[in-house]
C-alpha cells in the first residue's frame, strides 16, 4: 500500500502534458494539446490533452482519462506501478515495504492523532472512579458523556505513550496538534489528570480539547488546545457537530459561554446549544450559525465580563446579520450560568429566559445606554453625543438595511432625537428598503443561502428521473472544476448530506475526497485540484467509469466555466424549490386535517418559494446572455 498522502503529492506535482508528451508527440492547438491517437489508427489528430483539467480524450475512439489512466492503458501498468513511474519522473521515492508502515503512520494527518487520543481519554475515564464520580456529581448521565465523548487524561507525564508507543518520543505531529509539549528536550503530555472535552469540527473529526481540572480552586480551571493547523478558535464552535441537526430542526441556535453549559443544556433538551471556545464570538462564528438557522440566542452571565462578551457578540452579529434573521440576548441573573440555572430550576427556567430575552434592537439601545450612564436615562447633550459616538461604528458595520433602520429608530426614540438627524450624524442614510428579489439576486451564494434554511419535508422528494438528470449534470459541472466542491460546500451539506440517490452519494463522496485532499495538502493546492487529479483517486472505485464518462462528455460540450457555475447555482435552486414545495404541500395537508400548523413558518415557505422562482428566472436569463456572449464574442 502506497500511503495516500504520497499519492496526493505525486499527483499534485504531475502534469499530464509532460507525461503523455514522453510517449506521444503533442502539438498545442488552442486550449488543448493534440496528437494522433496512440490507442487507434488514424491520420488526422483527434487525441486531445487538456492541461487545465489534467485530462485526455480521443474524439475518434473515445478513450479518455487522467495521467494515471493513460499510463495504465498505454503501458499496461497497474495503479501502484503507474504511481511509481510518475514518482520516478519527479525524483520522488515511493515508500516501500518495511518503510511503508512507518511512513504511512508518519503521514497520517493530525486528525488521526487527535482521534486516537480522544478514544484513549474516553476509555481512561471509563476505568476511573474519581472522574466518573465527578461527572455524576455534576449531574452528567452516561449517555451525555458518550454523546460528547468526554474523557480523562491520565495522571502522568507521558500518559499518551500508551497510545502512540514508539512515535511518542519522535513524532513531531504530536507536538503540532497540541497533544505533547516539548521543552528543553523533554517531551510530556499537555493534558494531565483533567476531564477532557473533545472539540469536533462539523465533519465530526476531533480537532482540539478543552480540559478541566477536577481539583476545586486549581488554576487554570481550563487548559485548552493551542491554535493548530486543524484548530482555529475564531471559527470553531463547541457543540456544533453534536447540535447541528437540532439547530436546523428547531430553527434556532443558542450560544452559551462554557463547555459545561453546552453539555448540561443538551442533556436538558436544548440540543441546539453551542459555545465559543475560550474566545469572544466572531463574525465567522455567527455566520456559521446563521447558515443553519435564522434565529440565534446568545446567553451571557449578568456580570461585567458577561456584558463585555455580549457587546463583542453584538458587534460580530451586526456585521453578518441579514434582514430576515434575528438575534436575541439572554442576560442571566448575577452568578448564574445555564448549567447552574437548569440544575437549580429546571429547563423551564431557561426557556423562560429565552422568552424574555432582548431582541437585537432593544439590546443595542440598552447596551449603549448602559455604557453611557450605567442604565439611567440620558439627560445632558454630552451624554447623547456620547451615545451617538458609540452607535456610529456599530451601525456602519451593518449590511442589513431594514434592520439598521430599525436600530436607528429605536435609539433615536430612546435618546429623544429625530431618526433622520441620528442617521445623518452616524453617516448612514435612511434608505428605502431594497426590493427583496434584487437583494437575493445580488447575494446569491453562501449569504443568501443563510436565510434559506428551512426544515426539509419528511419524505425525500428529489428522487425522480428529472432530479436524477439535474444531479447528474450537477456532478458533471463539479467535475469540471473540483474547486467548486469547496466553494459550494454549504449547498452540498444542506441539500445532499442525507443522500437520497446514487448521484447525491457520488457528489458527497467526491466532496469528502476533495476536502480531505485540501486538508492533506494544505490550502495552497486547491488551485491545483484538477479533474484528472480527482479521477486518479477514483481509479479503482466502481464509480470510475461513470465519472470518466461524464468528464469525457464535457470535453465535447466544452461548457464555459461561467455558464457551468450558473448551472450549479440553478440546480441547487431547483432542488431547494422541490423541497420547499413538498414542505408546503405537507403543511397544507396537515392544515386540512385540522392539525396545528405554524402559520409564520408556512408564510416564510411561500415567500422563500417566490424568491427561488424569481431568482431562477433571473439566473437563466443571465445564463443565456452568457452563452451568447461567449459563443459570439469570443
Ligand atoms: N475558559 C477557559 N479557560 C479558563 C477559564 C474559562 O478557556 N481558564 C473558558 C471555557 O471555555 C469555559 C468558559 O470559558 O467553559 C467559561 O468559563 P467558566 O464560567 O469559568 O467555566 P464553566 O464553563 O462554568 O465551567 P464549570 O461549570 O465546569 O466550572
Ligand atoms: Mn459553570
Amino acid at each position: 500500500m502506497i500511503p495516500e498522502s504520497f499519492i496526493s503529492e505525486v499527483l499534485s506535482r504531475t502534469d499530464i502534458v509532460e507525461v503523455i508528451g514522453r510517449y506521444v508527440k503533442l502539438q498545442r492547438k488552442g486550449v488543448n494539446y493534440m496528437a494522433c491517437c496512440p490507442f487507434h489508427k488514424e491520420k488526422t489528430p483527434s487525441f486531445a490533452v487538456n492541461q487545465s483539467r489534467q485530462f485526455f480524450k480521443c474524439f475518434g475512439c473515445g478513450e479518455s482519462g487522467s495521467a494515471i489512466a493513460f499510463l495504465m492503458k498505454y503501458k499496461g501498468l497497474s495503479f501502484p506501478d503507474a504511481i511509481k513511474e510518475l514518482a520516478d519522473a519527479l525524483g520522488m521515492e515511493v515508500p516501500e515495504d518495511k518503510e511503508t508502515k512507518r511512513r504511512a503512520a508518519e503521514a497520517r494527518s493530525l486528525t488521526d492523532f487527535m482521534a486516537q487520543a480522544a478514544q484513549f481519554y474516553q476509555s481512561t475515564l471509563f476505568h476511573n472512579r474519581e472522574a466518573i464520580e465527578y461527572l455524576k456529581g455534576r449531574g452528567i448521565t452516561q449517555a451525555t458523556a458518550e454523546k460528547f465523548q468526554l474523557g480523562l487524561s491520565p495522571d502522568g507525564w507521558q500518559g499518551l505513550q500508551t497510545v502512540f508507543g514508539d512515535q511518542y518520543p519522535t513524532e513531531s505531529k504530536l507536538e503540532e496538534c497540541g497533544l505533547v509539549i516539548v521543552k528543553d528536550d523533554r517531551r510530556y503530555d499537555r493534558f494531565r489528570s483533567r476531564i477532557m472535552y473533545p472539540i469536533r469540527n462539523p465533519r465530526g473529526q476531533v480537532i482540539g480539547f478543552g480540559a478541566r481540572t477536577m481539583v476545586p480552586g486549581e488554576e487554570p480551571k481550563y487548559l485548552n488546545s493551542p491554535e493548530t493547523p486543524i484548530y482555529h478558535k475564531s471559527q470553531e464552535l463547541y457543540g456544533l457537530f453534536e447540535g447541528r441537526e437540532a439547530i436546523r430542526k428547531k430553527g434556532r441556535a443558542i450560544v452559551c459561554e462554557g463547555y459545561m453549559d453546552v453539555i448540561q443544556m443538551s442533556q436538558a433538551g436544548f440540543e441546539e446549544t453551542v459555545a465559543a471556545l475560550g474566545t469572544s464570538i466572531t463574525g465567522e462564528h455567527v455566520k456559521k450559525l446563521f447558515q443553519l438557522s435564522d434565529h440565534v440566542y446568545f446567553s451571557f452571565d449578568g456580570d461585567s465580563a458577561g456584558f463585555k462578551a455580549a457587546r463583542r457578540a453584538m458587534e460580530s452579529t451586526l456585521s453578518v446579520i441579514t434582514d430576515t434573521q434575528t438575534a436575541h440576548f439572554v442576560i442571566l441573573p448575577q452568578g448564574e450560568d445555564p448549567d447552574s440555572l437548569i440544575k437549580a430550576q429546571g429547563p423551564e427556567a431557561f426557556e423562560a429566559q429565552i422568552k424574555g430575552s432582548y431582541p437585537l434592537s432593544k439590546f443595542f439601545v440598552m447596551d449603549i445606554i448602559r455604557e453611557v450612564t450605567q442604565g439611567s436615562p440620558l439627560k445632558t447633550a454630552e451624554e447623547r453625543a456620547k451615545a451617538v459616538a458609540i452607535a456610529k461604528p456599530l451601525l456602519l458595520r451593518m449590511t442589513a438595511q431594514a434592520l439598521r433602520q430599525l436600530l436607528v429608530q429605536e435609539l433615536a426614540t430612546s435618546i429623544r432625537m429625530e431618526p433622520a438627524e441620528l442617521a445623518t450624524l452616524c453617516g448612514v442614510a435612511l434608505v428605502k428598503e431594497t426590493p427583496k428579489a434584487e437583494k437575493y439576486q445580488r447575494d446569491y451564494g453562501r449569504d443568501a443561502q443563510q436565510s434559506a434554511r428551512y426544515k426539509r419535508p419528511t419524505r425525500p422528494v428529489t428522487t425522480g428521473p428529472i432530479y436524477s438528470n439535474i444531479k447528474r449534470r450537477l456532478l458533471q459541472c463539479f467535475l469540471m472544476n473540483p474547486q467548486w466542491f469547496v466553494d459550494y460546500s454549504d449547498q452540498i451539506e444542506y441539500e445532499m448530506l442525507d443522500t437520497v440517490d446514487e448521484w447525491e452519494s457520488l457528489i458527497v463522496q467526491l466532496w469528502r475526497l476533495v476536502l480531505d485532499q485540501v486538508q492533506l495538502l494544505g490550502d495552497g493546492v486547491t488551485s491545483g485540484l484538477s479533474t484528472g487529479y480527482l479521477l486518479s483517486f477514483m481509479q479503482n472505485d466502481p464509480a470510475y467509469s461513470t465519472l470518466s464518462q461524464l468528464v469525457s462528455q464535457e470535453e465535447v460540450l466544452q461548457t464555459p466555466n461561467e455558464v457551468a457555475e450558473f448551472e450549479i447555482k440553478c440546480s441547487f435552486l431547483k432542488l431547494e424549490k422541490a423541497n420547499v414545495d413538498a414542505s408546503i404541500t405537507e403543511l397544507l395537508a396537515m392544515e386540512e386535517r385540522g392539525e396545528n400548523v405554524d402559520g409564520d413558518y408556512l408564510e416564510r415557505l411561500f415567500k422563500r418559494r417566490q424568491l427561488i422562482q424569481q431568482s431562477l428566472m433571473q439566473q437563466s436569463a443571465q445564463a443565456v446572455d452568457m452563452v451568447l456572449t461567449t459563443r459570439l464574442g469570443g
